[in-house]
């Protein structure tokens, strides 16, 4: 496992797993690999069934060999939330609280959203008792980007390069790059286009929203899985059921401008596909931004890499950012100099 190497290489006994939600990752390498971890997470309630999992988990386990557990030590699992204000001095109090011990850690983040992947980045640049840092990124279209802010933790750009060049990627980029053009390829070579009736629905009920409610043009809509023969009434049930459903009445849904634009789906089809071939450049930029930042605090001298971990088709975020202060390169180093 990518963790445990990296951990070897840093000499590190002790992770914190940032954005841990449900702690599945934090599980994983305490019962699965000895490590002492601590999931940071910022929902109170993902924080409670994350404990309850580690129960159960050591339960189950306990009936089948009472040994199992005896070397391992529970996930320590915190309510915290990660702003990018915080400072290394905060940071490194709030895990010596958590684990008791001044003993360096390392860092990861699995699909940690927004800004949080990059306030790991300043953290880890900034704290040498955290040996490595792996982060996998998400949701993109959070970031906050230099222009959108007048502090200077902004998410994108992060590096020296990025920053010269007045790289700017606007909310819709930053979108775009969240989408997996993989299993959009996979649908369309396999003649199932017909799933993707469904953005010409959303298209349709995002433009009847923004008509009558200017105020809710961000607001999420429920995820629908389009099945063949569904209605863009049924739609809207659906995709509205976090939201008052009478927003939008039968009128809206029935005029003559929303049937002639879901006549049309395929050109929404089309459009949405131009985008998507996009993606995966708009995702290069920032990992490469953010790769960029962690060679540029180290002299690029090898301890950081960005690599490909998980099946697109699976996981779609697929790349992990490594850093790590390798214990020998650092000896080697000072040696040099000596
Ligand atoms: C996409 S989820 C990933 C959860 C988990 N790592 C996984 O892969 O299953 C991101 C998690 O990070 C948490 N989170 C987001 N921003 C945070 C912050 N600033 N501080 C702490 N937790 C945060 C969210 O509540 C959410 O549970």
């Amino acid at each position: 496992m990518l963790i445990c190497r990296t951990a070897a290489i840093a000499k590190c006994r002790y992770v914190v797993d940032v954005g841990s939600g449900l702690g599945h990752l934090d599980r994983l390498l305490a019962y699965g690999c000895g490590f002492r971890t601590c999931g940071i997470e910022c929902n109170e309630k993902l924080i409670v069934r994350a404990r309850n999992l580690d129960q159960l988990f050591e339960k189950q386990a306990r009936a089948y060999n009472r040994d199992i557990l005896l070397a391992t030590n529970t996930p320590i699992h915190i309510r915290y939330l990660i702003d990018p204000t915080i400072d290394s001095v905060e940071f490194i109090k709030l895990i010596r609280d958590a684990f008791e011990t001044d003993e360096p850690f390392g860092i990861v983040g699995l699909h940690p959203c927004g800004d949080l992947g990059p306030t790991l980045l300043r953290l880890y640049q900034s704290c040498t008792n955290i040996k490595f840092i792996n982060i996998v990124g998400c949701c993109y279209m959070k970031l906050t980007t230099c222009e959108e802010t007048s502090s200077n933790r902004y998410g994108f750009p992060m590096s020296r390069f990025a920053v010269e060049n007045k790289f700017h990627l606007s909310y819709n980029a930053r979108e775009v790059a969240c989408h997996a053009i993989e299993t959009y390829l996979d649908r369309l070579r396999t003649g199932q286009h017909w799933q993707f009736k469904i953005h010409a629905y959303r298209a349709a009920l995002e433009y009847l929203i923004v008509e009558k409610y200017p105020q809710l043009g961000r607001t999420a809509l429920a995820n629908v899985k389009y099945r063949t023969e569904m209605s863009f009434s049924e739609y809207c049930i659906k995709a509205l059921k976090h939201m008052d459903s009478k927003l939008i009445t039968k009128e809206d849904k029935d005029s003559d401008m929303i049937k002639t634009f879901l006549q049309d789906w395929k050109a929404v089809v089309t459009f949405y596909s131009i985008r998507l071939f996009f993606a995966s450049l708009i995702e290069s930029m920032i990992l490469l931004d953010r790769y960029l930042y962690l060679c540029q605090e180290t002299n690029d001298d090898g301890s950081c890499s960005l690599i490909t971990l998980f099946d697109p088709l699976l996981s779609p975020r697929n790349h992990v950012l490594i850093g790590k202060r390798d214990q020998q390169r650092v000896c080697s180093a000072v040696n040099n100099v000596l």
